[in-house]
């Protein structure tokens, strides 16, 4: 309870620190103005369609006063029927370019969310690993979700708004002008009640739109990470759904609470306008009948102006409420320009070179490296959390060296949290150096390209995932040219043969989110049918075999043994076998190279390696012999 009272508090400590800052950017408008850029023969055609819209609309009422005119007058009947045709013919015409209207502002609207999801798509893929092990998926998605729909509203329901009101506002005023400038002058003097809340009420908005969209992200975030199945079992065996309820029903209350706030200060604004402008009508009427019965204005020309009024004030509606609606999508830009201003910490160089042909030989020289902290990687609002954490990663490797030549089999060895996963993950450029040099073939990591690296480099883990799709789709993941034969090569090597011709659907058996149908081994095994058919020149297994029993892991040890053929390789592993075959084993503790050298010398000088060789692997090894 009372940790989550804090999370609370967090998260409001975020929502207040985003209500303080700087109001919306100009650098904001100029970055929309750049998305737009690629759509503006659409936004021309739009504009051009919005004045052609504002002057039918203001011709109606003058043809009605017209209308009147010629009654009053005593004029022929044609002339009326000619009119009132007329007025039929714009409200045909205006029916059409409505139409129209709103198909070209939903085609730039979805254009654009088009742009900015795959924008932040292609963004979000090219962050670090590190920034994935901090970020919450939900609020993650809520931002390619919610923000992206919200930036859309912006650009066409009040680009639309804002072109066509402000021409109609022109015209009518200027037509009202000519009618009688004394009475438009005095409907005018309502204008400033209009303008002055609009400001005020635009803030308001703005910071109801930034709570609001926070506490979406984080009904989204809980129900994201409690529905995965990981999520759901933790809380079936250990959770009090009761309490999770009352929890959830919670955050999605306050989602609620808002959007009534929301919507009754917008009600309340609208209101306080729509009675505004009746008032001003009033005294259109009253005014004009005064002047009309002294003779110094046409009847007419009242009705006209009366009509005009109701359309004058319609657009300064709008446009007032048009503020409104930009400043909260404004909210949503910022926040979709938020992620999209996170620098990729690991970026391939303009002129990334290819891993050379032929074995490769890997190299660490002095390598330093500490995980980056929280500030460099991440964002406060992604991770819900008040303020990033800015501590540097404290140095988890010290100056590493080695080589592992083409074809050679590296082993690491050592105590739990010695840094062995860390070395692995250098590799094929999950997390760069601090200090030192990673080469594959002689080349700096950091210069190869990241598509000849991930070709390059294969991996396999103790926690291999799965997505939620089939097994084929899964497998041809590593390689997606590879034919069905070969996929089951692999899987008879990974001795998955059985498993999955017994599975339903064969090879297009969708596996679980997270593999979850397939046990723990069975996951593992497919990996490793995945690392198989990539035959990549360099393999890293770290514990690739963690999770398999005796009996499988023999089995799958010789599938890897044959993966390894000709491969250069770095193998952690706890299982002797492994490591005695290797060219050459490194005992690592702590961050540094303790001992290095063969199986048999490292027994004979009877240090570290010789330690660990009677505790880790002795006791297995008599397994092996029973
Ligand atoms: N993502 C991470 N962020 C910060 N520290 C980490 C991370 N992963 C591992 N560490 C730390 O780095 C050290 C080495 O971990 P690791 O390389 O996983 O050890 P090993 O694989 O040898 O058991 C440990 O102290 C661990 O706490
Ligand atoms: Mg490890």
């Amino acid at each position: 309870m009372s940790m989550e009272t804090t999370a609370w508090g967090q998260l409001r400590s975020v929502m207040n620190a985003e209500q303080d800052r700087r109001p919306l950017a100009r650098a904001t408008l100029r970055r929309i103005g750049a998305f737009a850029r690629p759509h503006r023969r659409r936004i021309a055609r739009f504009v051009q369609l919005g004045v052609v819209t504002a002057l039918l609309a203001v011709a109606t009422p003058v043809l009605a006063g017209r209308v009147v005119s010629t009654i009053v007058s005593g004029g022929d009947d044609s002339t009326v029927v000619r009119l009132a045709l007329l007025i039929a013919l714009i409200a045909v015409a205006e029916a059409g370019l409505g139409i129209l209207s709103r198909r070209l502002s939903a085609m730039l609207g979805e254009g654009l969310i088009l742009d900015l999801r795959t924008a932040v798509f292609d963004h979000v893929q090219r962050m670090p690993v590190a920034f994935f092990t901090r970020t919450r998926t939900g609020a993650l998605v809520s931002r390619l979700n919610n923000d992206v729909i919200g930036a859309q509203r912006a650009f066409s329901n009040t680009l639309s708004g804002v072109v066509t009101n402000l021409v109609t506002l022109l015209l009518t005023l200027a037509v009202m002008l000519t009618l009688s400038w004394q009475i438009t002058l005095l409907a005018l003097v309502l204008l400033p009640v209009f303008v002055l809340p609009a400001r005020r009420m635009g803030r308001r908005m703005a910071r109801m739109q930034r709570e609001a969209a926070t506490l979406n992200a984080a009904m989204g975030t809980r129900m994201t990470e409690r529905f995965s199945a990981p999520g759901a079992t933790l809380i079936k065996l250990f959770g009090r759904p009761e309490e999770e309820s009352a929890e959830f029903a919670d955050r999605a209350r306050r989602v609620a609470d808002i959007g009534v706030r929301t919507a009754t200060a917008q009600a309340a604004f609208i209101t306080a306008l729509t009675l505004v402008s009746a008032l001003a009508l009033a005294l259109v009427y009253g005014l004009g009948g005064f002047f009309a019965l002294r003779g110094t204005l046409d009847p007419g020309a009242v009705v006209a102006l009366a009509l005009l009024l109701t359309r004058l004030y319609a657009p300064l509606t709008a446009l007032a409420g048009a503020r409104v609606e930009v400043m909260s999508a404004l909210v949503s830009f910022e926040r979709v320009f938020e992620v999209l201003d996170l620098t990729p910490l690991i970026d391939e160089k303009p002129d990334a070179r290819p891993v050379p042909d032929g074995p490769v030989a890997v190299e660490f020289e002095d390598v330093r490296f500490g995980y980056p902290s929280a500030d460099k990687v991440s964002l406060a609002s992604l991770e819900e959390v008040a303020s990033l954490d800015t501590r540097g990663g404290e140095e988890v490797l010290h100056g590493l060296s080695f080589r592992a030549e083409p074809g050679q089999t590296v082993a690491l060895v050592g105590s739990s949290g010695a840094g062995k996963s860390t070395i692995a993950q250098l590799l094929p450029r999950l997390y760069d150096t601090d200090g030192g040099t990673v080469r594959i073939g002689g080349v700096d990591v950091r210069d190869l390209s990241a598509r000849s690296l991930r070709d390059t480099v294969g991996m396999v883990t103790q926690d291999g995932h799965l997505f939620h799709d089939t097994v084929r789709a899964n497998l041809l993941l590593a390689r997606p040219e590879a034919s069905d034969s070969e996929l089951w090569d692999a899987l008879r090597r990974a001795r998955l043969t059985d498993l999955v011709r017994s599975l339903p659907d064969g090879l297009d058996t969708v596996v679980g989110e997270r593999g979850y149908r397939l046990s723990g081994g069975e996951r593992q095994r497919m990996t490793i049918a995945r690392l198989l058919l990539a035959r990549q020149r360099v393999v890293i297994l770290d514990e690739a075999t963690a999770h398999l029993d005796n009996t499988s892991e023999a089995a799958v040890q010789e599938a890897l043994t044959e993966a390894l053929e000709g491969r250069t390789a770095v193998v952690i592993a706890h299982r002797l076998s492994t490591v005695r075959a290797a060219d050459q084993i490194l005992v690592v503790e702590a961050g540094r190279i303790v001992e290095r050298g063969t199986h048999d010398e490292l027994l004979a000088a009877g240090g570290r390696y010789a330690q660990l060789h009677r505790t880790q692997f002795g006791r297995r090894t008599m397994e092996k012999a029973a």
